[in-house]
C-alpha cells in the first residue's frame, strides 16, 4: 500500500525555526522528522511513498531524492500553489493506489499501523481517521462516534465537560480513491474543516479508530521541546543515530570536549562539535553537529541545531537554537529571546 506524506505547509506556529525549512524536516535528534517517519513505514512494509510539497520542496527532494538510500520508492506531488490538506491529497491522485495511507507529515508518532488497516478492510467506509486522546479535549475538534466507530459528527473545541469524547484527529488516515470525487480540483480546501465534514453530512461512511502509541503534534516550540524531551525520558522510541558512549550520554565523531566540562545526562552530542572549558552540557540536551559551546557556558533541556555557538558565558535553559545562529546573551537567558534562527 502506498503512502501520502503531507509536507508543503508554511508551519508558521514553528517560526523562525521554518523561516526557510519544512516543519516536517526539522531536526529530531540529528535528523529531520521526516526521515525518522519514512523510515518508520519502511519498517512497516511500505515503500511506495509519495510526498505532497510546497513550501521550499527542493530542501525536501535534494535531501531525499529518490529515497534509493533510505530503501523506499520515493515520488513527488507538487503543488503551484497552497492547495490545503485535501487539495494537496486531490493533487496527488494520478500516484495513489484505491486504497492509501495520508500523513500529516509533522505528526510525531510511533505506532503500528496494521490495527488501523485491518479496522478499515473490516468497516469498508470511504476513510478511517486514526484518533488520539488528549487529556483536555476543549482544544481541539472533538469526535462523536456510534457504537461501529463510524463517526457522526466533530465537536469543535467543546467545554471540557460536554465534550461526547476525548478522542480527536490524530492526523492519519486510511483513505479509498472514491473520497476524491469530494474535493474540488485546483483550490485550497481543508480535508478537517471541510471534506471529512461533507462526508460525514452525506453519510459517505467516514471511521474511526484509536490508535496506539507515541503521539505528538510537533506544531509548537513547546511541542517540539517535548518530543526530545520524551525520547529522553524512554516514552517515544526513536533510533538514535550516535552511539552510547556510558549511561545517558550519546556522542558522535569527533568532538572536541575541554577540561573541567560537566557533562549532565542524559545528553546527545552530534559529530564535530565543541564543547569549551567550564561549560556544563545537560541534563536533557541535544547539540547539532559542528555546534560550539563557548567557555563557562551552561546547556540543559535545550535543543541546540547544528553549527550553533552560543558564547559568552550564557546560560540556556528550555532554548532552541536554530542553524549557525550564535547566542551571545551573557547572563542567564530567557527562551523567548532565544527561539531565534538563521539558517
Ligand atoms: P502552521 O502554519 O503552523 O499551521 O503549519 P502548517 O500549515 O505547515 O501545518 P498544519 O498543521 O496546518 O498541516 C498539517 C500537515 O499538512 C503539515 O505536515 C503540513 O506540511 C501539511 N500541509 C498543510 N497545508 C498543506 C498544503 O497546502 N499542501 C501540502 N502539500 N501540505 C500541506
Amino acid at each position: 500500500m502506498k503512502a501520502l506524506l503531507l509536507a508543503g505547509g508554511l508551519g508558521t506556529r514553528l517560526r523562525p525555526l521554518t523561516e526557510n525549512l519544512p516543519k516536517p524536516m526539522t531536526p529530531v535528534f540529528h535528523r529531520p522528522w521526516l526521515e525518522h517517519l519514512i523510515v518508520h513505514l519502511r519498517d512497516q512494509g511500505i515503500e511506495d511513498i509519495v510526498l505532497a510539497v510546497k513550501y521550499h520542496a527542493d530542501k525536501i527532494q535534494s535531501y531525499f531524492g529518490d529515497g534509493e538510500s533510505l530503501g523506499v520508492n520515493l515520488q513527488y506531488a507538487y503543488e503551484r500553489q497552497l492547495l490545503g490538506t485535501a487539495g494537496a491529497i486531490k493533487n496527488a491522485q494520478a500516484m495513489l493506489g484505491d486504497t492509501f495511507l495520508v500523513f500529516n507529515a509533522d505528526i510525531i508518532h510511533h505506532i503500528d499501523l496494521q490495527p488501523l488497516l485491518e479496522f478499515h478492510r473490516g468497516h469498508r467506509g470511504l476513510v478511517t481517521i486514526g484518533l488520539t486522546e488528549v487529556e483536555d479535549p476543549s482544544q481541539y475538534g472533538v469526535v462523536q462516534r456510534t457504537k461501529l466507530g463510524e463517526i457522526i459528527r466533530f465537536v469543535e473545541k467543546p467545554r471540557r465537560e460536554e465534550a461526547p469524547s476525548n478522542l480527536i484527529n490524530a492526523g492519519i488516515y486510511v483513505m479509498e480513491k472514491a473520497a476524491l470525487d469530494w474535493i474540488p480540483e485546483s483550490r485550497e480546501t481543508s480535508i478537517e474543516r471541510e471534506t471529512f465534514p461533507t462526508l460525514i453530512e452525506n453519510g459517505m461512511g467516514v471511521y474511526g479508530t484509536s490508535i496506539h502509541g507515541y503521539w505528538m503534534d510537533m506544531g509548537t516550540h513547546e511541542r517540539y521541546l517535548q518530543v526530545h524531551r520524551d525520547v529522553f525520558d524512554g516514552k517515544f522510541p526513536l533510533r538514535l543515530s550516535t552511539p552510547m558512549v556510558r549511561d545517558g550520554v550519546w556522542m558522535g565523531r569527533n568532538i572536541e570536549i575541554a577540561a573541567n566540562v560537566r557533562i549532565e545526562p542524559p545528553v546527545v552530542i552530534g559529530h564535530g562539535a565543541v564543547i569549551e572549558y567550564g561549560s556544563t552540557v545537560g541534563p536533557f540536551t541535544v547539540v547539532g553537529d559542528q555546534a560550539v559551546i563557548g567557555p563557562d557556558c551552561s546547556v540543559r533541556n535545550s535543543v541546540i541545531w547544528p553549527k550553533a555557538r552560543i558564547k559568552g558565558r550564557t546560560q540556556l535553559s528550555g532554548a532552541i537554537v536554530g542553524h549557525g545562529f550564535t547566542v551571545t546573551v551573557g547572563e542567564t537567558a530567557a527562551r523567548e529571546e532565544l527561539e531565534a534562527v538563521m539558517q
